[in-house]
């Protein structure tokens, strides 16, 4: 029986927390000179320096260790062999098998579901050429201008940071909108611009039930029809990503727009399978392919490296030090590259929803702290914001810090200004600027820990690798922690109260807290008073009647 607390590793790292706790940062590197050589690692065009991190060479070995004595081994295997490891929905977790540019098959269930995956892309190639090259027409044979994902979580923020981050790439006669907040000023503020002749819309829901989405689909058709005819074709204008054809279908979709993946890709993993296709939209299908080789590297690189020598190993024992002995709570994401700046919103919900649980596999409660809140912003506008925070606040932040080494075009000054600022952020969390050698209004303690991530550009291969890379961090802790990092009951709740509570607000029910009552009562008032003020009261027109009888017949029309 996997007891990770109270296994000897954990015991000993317990020890080492106490033993290392006053060690400074700057003193491994002065008693081993080699140390940035011996902590970084190159994959392609991925360097990862992990040598300014609060670890000593014993508490490296010692979390070598931990995962060598973990089900880290067996339960990476059966992530790539298809076995069922999200053990409470009972599915395979493949997002990996939807990059694979291998030969080998990948069994589900009895069958090899790489022939369905390279038909997938197959379709996607094509209906991708139609729409870039301007073969696929809308209604009124006009080009499609504008493409609309709806769609939230893992159908918005994959895609989503992607095109941000390869903007670069995007195909000059296209515009990309993202619309998933259920908010309405959201898409009225997105269909605002656009031309229903040259729009298209992804529907983009893996289950095709969410709330969200479903509204903003309806009002998006609604829309449509407003500004064509209520029967204008829409099979133009209309396809879906989805593992639900049949509600795609009676949303008017017809059958050869869906496109579709499958229920072993969980959403927040499933930017590789259709739910792409804005990417592929945005940046040709050959490039998305190349941000699938990019992730397919990484792949092999988490299977075949050596624990000591691998990526995402790395740098999850380096997370799970802070997180279980050094008592981090949050894990800083701070991209020194603009168009990476949907990135920590995306690695939130990749971390968060995997790892933010509290009972493991056998469903037993865990007795120790998980998945960490994941949070940042770009820098260097962090600078101008948090920063202080994180160089004289009390709490312990690691970061990462990502950049790429290419500038963007005729941009050298500036990004020579950006990768230096970012140098002299890491040197400075970790030396600190204590002259005195005392704590002053002044002066900044250092010794915060921190990892730098460079790519030499930021291309969709590199992209790629990056986003595995982190994917399988996310594996790595949830395997040594021993939860289930690919299941989200967490957020069922919510979205049944929400449909609850949307019922029973009219109905006056009180079966609710005085606190949801009280503020239920307040919505629906304030329903009912927009309403009515949208109609007169009987009052009102009791009013209003009276003083049109009591005015004078003076010919003058009354206005
Ligand atoms: O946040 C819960 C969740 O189920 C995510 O896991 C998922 O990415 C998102 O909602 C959207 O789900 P769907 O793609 O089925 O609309």
């Amino acid at each position: 029986m996997y007891q990770l607390s109270s296994s000897v590793t954990w015991k000993k790292l317990q020890t080492l927390a106490d033993k290392t706790q006053d060690d400074r940062i700057a003193d491994y590197f002065t008693s081993d000179p080699n140390r940035f050589d011996k902590m970084s690692l190159r994959l392609g065009e991925l360097f990862l320096d992990y040598s300014k991190n609060k670890v000593s060479d014993e508490v490296l070995k010692t979390l070598i260790a931990l995962a060598e004595h973990s089900p880290l081994r067996q339960r990476r295997a059966q992530m790539f062999s298809g076995d069922i490891i999200n053990i409470t929905e009972k599915r395979p977790v493949l997002h990996t098998a939807l990059r694979n540019r291998g030969d080998e098959p990948v069994v589900v269930n009895g069958k090899d579901v790489m022939p369905d995956i390279r038909a997938g892309l197959k379709k996607l190639e094509a209906f991708s050429h139609k729409v870039r090259s301007g073969e696929w027409k809308g209604f009124s044979g006009k080009r499609i201008r504008h493409v609309v994902n709806i769609g939230i979580g893992g159908s918005d923020l994959g895609p989503n940071m992607v095109c941000r981050a390869l903007l670069n790439d995007k195909h000059p006669e296209l515009s990309f909108h993202f619309i998933s907040n259920v908010d309405g000023q959201h898409i009225k503020k997105v269909l605002s611009d656009l031309n229903p002749e040259t729009t298209l819309f992804i529907v983009s829901t893996k289950t095709f039930s969410t709330q969200e989405t479903l509204l903003n689909a309806k009002t998006a058709r609604r829309w449509f029809h407003e500004k064509t005819s209520a029967q204008t074709d829409m099979s133009q204008h209309f396809v879906a990503v989805s593992t639900n054809q049949n509600a795609a279908m009676k949303f008017g979709i017809s059958r050869e727009n869906i496109f579709e993946f499958w229920a072993w890709v969980g959403g927040r993993y499933s930017l590789w399978s259709t739910i792409g296709l804005p990417i592929a939209l945005s940046i040709g299908y050959d490039r998305f392919i190349e941000l699938l080789e990019g992730a397919y590297e990484m792949d092999r690189h988490f299977v075949e490296a050596p624990l000591e020598q691998n990526m995402p190993v790395l740098m999850a024992l380096i997370g799970i030090w802070y997180i279980n002995f050094l008592g981090a709570e949050t894990q800083a994401i701070i991209p020194y590259d603009q168009a990476l700046h949907q990135l920590p919103s995306f690695l939130q919900q990749l971390d968060m929803e995997s790892n933010g649980k509290s009972v493991d596999i056998d469903g037993h409660p865990v007795d120790f702290a998980t998945g960490p809140i994941v949070w940042g912003q770009t820098g260097s506008n962090g600078q101008h914001a948090f920063f202080q925070l994180l160089h004289q606040g009390t709490r312990f932040v690691p970061i990462d810090f990502i950049a790429s080494l290419a500038p963007d075009e005729k941009t050298e000054e500036h990004h020579f200004a950006l990768l230096t600022n970012m140098l002299a952020q890491a040197n400075a969390f970790m030396n600190g600027d204590q002259k005195s050698g005392i704590l002053d209004f002044a002066s900044c303690p250092g010794n915060r820990p921190s990892n730098i991530l460079l790519l030499e550009s930021l291309s969709p291969r590199n992209l790629g690798a990056l986003i595995a890379l982190y994917e399988h961090k996310v594996f790595v802790q949830g395997a040594i922690w021993n939860i289930n990092s690919f299941d989200q009951w967490g957020v069922q709740l919510g979205k049944r109260l929400a449909t609850e509570i949307s019922r029973n607000i009219e109905l006056k029910s009180s079966d609710y807290d005085p606190s949801t009552q009280g503020l239920m009562d307040i919505v629906r008032e304030h329903m009912h008073s927009k309403n009515t003020a949208q109609q007169p009261t009987s009052a009102a027109k009791a009013k209003k009647s009276a003083k049109l009888e009591a005015a004078p017949t003076t010919g003058n029309k009354e206005p």
